[in-house]
């Protein structure tokens, strides 16, 4: 069992981002009271601003926050108050180089960017925490603040740390795992290629490697020190916070980002978790719409998917409200009238019950001038925040809904060992991405919602049995543990389902010499007996399933049923015709499937069929596949949101009479909504 979220908001809540540092002091008052007007009640400042309180090494000034606070104070506005760890000064990495991270030749990044710094340098770390602990001590009892959030965007532009500290630590964190150079040269199968190391400073973070030859199960253990290393920075600035901060306000961090298990650090370090949400990335330079299977700015639910996971009730830090782009990198068109309420109502349908607006005004000046908030540089009222303001109105009708849990059908499993040991296999990573986009897009087509659960060390049977069913991709590595844990659940009645390269791989990412799908095979009743990729030369792979074609693209596993098992679908296709293609065996209450091939949205739609959990919601409204359809319950109330995605009106059909909440009124049957159009229906 997870620990409980420490903090959950009690009413839904709008808030903005600002930077008090980056306008006259004259525009300060102005701005508080036009956001209060606006709905915001809640801001986030400071998260880079290190130099308005240690401008020179040691001397800390304090009058520039306690100015803005007591402002805030004033103005009735609650703030969440960041650390500054995200951007180091330039008297700190002038003098002290070695806090700096560097790219994998050892070239260091320098001063000027963000997230430049290591998080195993000595002094960083030092440093670190003294400008925490300064700010923590001087700030913590302020009435105006009401959280805190940790750096800004851990592991975000890069995830990846190569500087001389992080490889000294690398060895220390290797020294206490392996104990012996013996044990690590093992479980890094060094003697391929003549890796094998004599003594402990022969080992380095990953360095280049001639035609990126890596050791891939040196790499797993690389992530898996990355992500120790993130959570150990994230952990040291949080009890410092933790005493000085008063008894009720929250600590929390913005974003999920790589090579790093965020549900550890949530449950950890944090009391709840934020996301910073920008859908229009999905309109970028290079993306055409119009060609995109990935479902556009709908793909975000995706993403929301994986915070839920995380954390079930959590904010949005930075909700986007404007055009995204940096004067470097990328472009990204201006929300479309509606279009700023439906991602935010996108954000809320998946479980936010705060939602901030990144950002309160487009800065003058810098790399982000072209990443837009509410207000222009003309500071003018305009669209946007006409149009957050009629958000707001919708938000507060919403009230009832906040805390709400959102309703999945199914449930996809993932593991953080599994996910970084794809990010170096090539071979995996084509056919692991493949499943998790399509599942993603049938759960939305077929109005079938899903969460991700991550195997922890902690997770029972009864957080699985939450699922009837569970999809678990393709776990390649798989652990004696993992494996009872399945074994169980299905005991217990869960029907589990694998798809193909399953169980081939132990927990340092060295291939088993048994067959696969390995320590699964007692469960699925499956013997794979041959195993290829698709070939580009032969025409599309088909199943037969209870007389219908089922696709088997990209990979496929060639299955013979062991004792017990019974084959429910044969190749169709290739030298493998009439073999077994889908085998289930019944253990205990439940059965496990193996699915010899990747999932795609059509495959899925058999599956979710039999598994008897597809389109929960049919009694109670039929919605077009370009419309999302969420549901919340709390109490036994049921609140769905439906979300027209389409700069075109779509036609849905109420089967149950339903209060729109944002004015009370009452509809039954054909609902038109317009382009971008969002609706939340409380069921009667
Ligand atoms: C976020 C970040 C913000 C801002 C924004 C636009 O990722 O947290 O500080 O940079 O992107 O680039």
């Amino acid at each position: 069992m997870r620990k409980k979220q420490g903090f959950r908001w009690n009413h839904m809540t709008m808030g903005t981002c600002y930077y008090p540092e980056h306008w006259d002091k004259a525009l300060w008052q102005e701005d508080l009271r036009r956001m209060k007007t606006a709905g915001i009640s809640m801001i986030r400042v400071a998260e880079f601003a290190w130099s308005k309180v240690e401008r020179e090494e040691g001397v800390f000034d304090y009058t520039f926050f306690d100015e803005f606070l007591d402002l805030c104070q004033r103005e009735e506005m609650k703030v969440i108050f960041g650390t500054p760890t995200a951007t180091p000064p330039a008297w700190l990495t002038e003098k002290y180089p070695e806090v700096l991270n560097a790219r994998e030749d050892g070239v260091l990044y320098r001063h000027g960017g963000r997230r430049h710094y290591n998080y195993n340098s000595e002094k960083y770390l030092e440093l670190s925490a003294r400008i925490v602990e300064k700010i923590a001590a001087h700030y913590g009892k302020h009435p105006a603040i009401i959280g805190w959030q940790i750096d800004n965007e851990l592991n975000c532009e890069t995830s990846e740390f190569y500087s001389e500290a992080d490889s000294l630590a690398f060895r220390e964190f290797l020294k206490e795992k392996y104990h012996t150079l013996s044990a690590l040269n093992e479980a890094w199968g060094t003697v391929f290629w003549n890796q094998t190391y004599t003594a402990w400073k022969q080992i380095y973070v990953p360095r280049p490697v001639l035609n990126q030859g890596y050791n891939p199960h040196m790499h797993l253990d690389y992530f898996r020190f990355i992500s120790e290393s993130t959570v150990h920075f994230c952990q040291m600035q949080a009890d410092i916070i933790r005493k000085y901060k008063k008894e009720a306000d929250f600590i929390t961090t913005n974003g999920i980002f790589w090579n790093l298990d965020n549900h550890r650090m949530m449950d950890e370090c944090l009391d709840v978790y934020t996301y910073d949400s920008y859908p229009s990335f999905a309109f970028g330079l290079n993306c055409d719409p119009q060609k995109s299977d990935d479902l556009n700015d709908r793909h975000w639910s995706k993403k929301l998917t994986e915070v839920r996971s995380v954390c079930p009730h959590f904010g949005i830090m930075e909700q986007q409200s404007g055009a995204n782009g940096w004067t470097t990198r990328m472009e990204g068109p201006a929300p479309r009238p509606g279009q700023l309420t439906l991602w935010a109502m996108q954000s809320v349908a998946h479980g936010a019950d705060y939602i901030s607006f990144f950002r309160w005004r487009t800065c003058t000046v810098g790399t982000e001038i072209y990443w837009h908030g509410i207000l222009d540089y003309d500071n003018r009222d305009n669209r946007k925040l006409a149009e957050v303001k009629d958000f707001y109105k919708k938000l507060k009708t919403l009230d009832e809904v906040c805390g709400a849990e959102y309703t999945a059908a199914f449930g996809v499993l993932k593991d953080y060992d599994n996910c970084w040991d794809t990010n170096v296999d090539v071979w995996h990573k084509r056919v692991d991405q493949a499943s998790d986009e399509e599942i993603f897009a049938a759960a939305q087509l077929y109005h079938t919602p899903y969460n991700v659960i991550y195997l922890q060390e902690n997770t029972t049977p009864e957080d699985l049995l939450a699922y009837p069913l569970l999809i678990y991709p393709h776990p390649v590595l798989m652990t004696e543990k993992r494996a009872g844990l399945l074994r169980k659940y299905v005991e217990q009645g869960g029907m589990l389902v694998i798809g193909c390269r399953s169980g081939y791989k132990q927990e340092n990412g060295k291939c088993v010499m048994f067959p696969q799908p390995g320590l699964l095979q007692e469960l699925t009743g499956s013997d794979v007996i041959d195993f290829t990729f698709t070939s580009p030369a032969e025409p599309p792979v088909f199943a037969e399933w209870d007389g219908r074609k089922i696709d088997m693209p990209l990979f496929n596993d060639i299955l013979r049923p062991l004792e017990g098992a019974c084959v429910l679908a044969s190749y169709t296709d290739s030298y493998y015709k009439g073999e077994a293609a889908l085998i289930e065996k019944k253990t205990g209450k439940g059965r496990a499937l193996h699915f010899g091939s990747t999932f795609s949205r059509s495959n899925m739609e058999m599956l979710l069929r039999y598994a008897g959990v597809i389109r929960p919601f049919d009694d109670l409204l039929e919605a077009p596949e370009e419309v999302e359809i969420v549901q919340r319950v709390k109490n036994e109330n049921r609140y769905l949101f439906v979300l027209n995605y389409m700069p075109a009106a779509k036609k849905i059909n109420l089967k149950k009479q339903m209060r729109l909440l944002y004015d009370g009124t009452l509809h039954t049957g054909e609902v038109i909504l317009k382009p971008f159009e969002t609706a939340v229906y409380k069921v009667l």
